[in-house]
């Protein structure tokens, strides 16, 4: 067995401090001092590769630990992270996350290039519906506003008049003038917006389209009755993705930012997370004293994202990996963000 560096083992060191408390690994890995040890030469690697690149990585909190709490600068949901892409000044952004998200950064920040780790990081809702299907939609509703989810393309984006995120859906569509919206493309989320409207006596129209999210529509009422019967005392903690049936027996209900304040806000003796896993793995870290039961599912978009191609697409990323959109696309799609922005509650 050869000899480990110095810098190795106190970058080891450095990550075993930071995953030690991940229980809720994709991969089933024990984050242990052997398991740090092996992945810390490439987190050097890609740390190294980011000062020479003047390289930013945005990570969404559904990526695995290491590329979260080993190379990450920024960490959160699509808001935050967003926002970041829009201030950000580096040469280079690498965003782990999926596709429609490194989209909205290279249109948030056109002058730096963007790179996604794997181009096949897709997903359900943003492949859900295409600018052509928006056109339909707007042609049988020519009075209606459109709101897109930021879970959508950019060609998606362009179409429509403003943009939202789980954090803002509610508040930004209750302010629209419009009596009468389009809602794409994600059909549960727009249930969950139709009774909160309902809920703070807003009398609008949704009218959606068809996508839902393949991890959050798979949770169910029951699953959350039999977990309350095993874990008294349970809080029930879920994403606007998941059914209104799953939103209406749960105790909170936010964007993967906001359960993470929740969670970290509320005293409980078990939570159950309704979302990615990778969420359990942040509070893990961030919250080692709470408890989770069992129940969240894998995003398999979201883990295609690894460090072997966080550092390729930093040393020297193929073409697939570039994120390249026509400059009046870019510019239409921009419109939409930038209203999110003007509308979105500030806190
Ligand atoms: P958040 O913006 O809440 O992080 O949601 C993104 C997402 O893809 C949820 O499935
Ligand atoms: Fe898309 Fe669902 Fe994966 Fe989020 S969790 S990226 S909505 S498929």
């Amino acid at each position: 067995m050869g000899t480990v560096s110095p810098p190795v083992e106190i970058e080891a060191e450095r990550l075993l401090r930071a995953l030690m408390n991940v229980d809720c690994d994709p991969r089933g890995r024990k984050w242990d001092f052997a398991a740090c040890l092996e992945i810390a030469p490439l987190t050097l690697e890609i740390n190294r590769l980011k000062k020479e690149r003047d390289a930013v990585i945005l990570a969404h909190s559904y990526v695995e630990p290491e590329i979260i709490y080993g190379v990450g600068d920024f960490k959160g949901d699509s808001y935050y992270l967003s926002l970041e892409a829009k201030r950000s000044r580096a040469k280079l952004i690498v965003f782990a996350g999926v596709v429609f998200m490194a989209e909205t950064a290279k249109i948030l920040s056109p002058e730096a290039t963007v790179v996604v780790p794997d181009r096949g990081s897709g997903c359900s809702l943003a492949d859900s519906i295409t600018a052509d299907g928006v056109r339909r939609l707007k042609a049988l509703y020519p009075r209606a506003t459109v709101v897109c989810y930021i879970n959508s393309t950019a060609e998606v984006k362009s179409e429509s008049d403003v943009c939202v995120t789980s954090g803002n859906v509610y508040s930004i569509v209750a302010g629209l003038p419009a009596s009468q919206v389009i809602f794409v493309p994600d059909r549960l989320m727009a249930d969950n917006l139709r009774d909160e409207l309902r809920r703070r006596g807003v009398n609008k129209e949704v009218i959606s389209s068809d996508g839902t999210c393949i991890v959050h529509d798979t949770f169910t009422v029951d699953q959350i009755g039999a977990a309350r019967l095993q874990f008294p005392g349970l809080k029930v903690v879920s994403h606007p993705e998941c059914t209104r049936e799953v939103a209406a027996a749960s105790d909170f209900v936010g964007s993967t930012g906001a359960m993470m304040k929740y969670v970290k806000q509320t005293q409980a003796p078990y939570f159950l997370m309704l979302t990615e896993c990778g969420l359990v793995g942040r509070l893990e870290v961030e919250a080692p004293e709470k408890a989770f039961i069992g129940g969240c599912r894998l995003c398999p978009y979201m883990k295609l994202n690894t460090l072997e191609k966080v550092r390729d697409a930093l040393l020297s990323p193929r073409p697939e990996q570039i994120v390249t959109l026509e400059e009046s696309l870019r510019q239409k799609a921009g419109k939409c963000i930038e209203r999110m922005f003007a509308l979105a509650p500030t806190n």
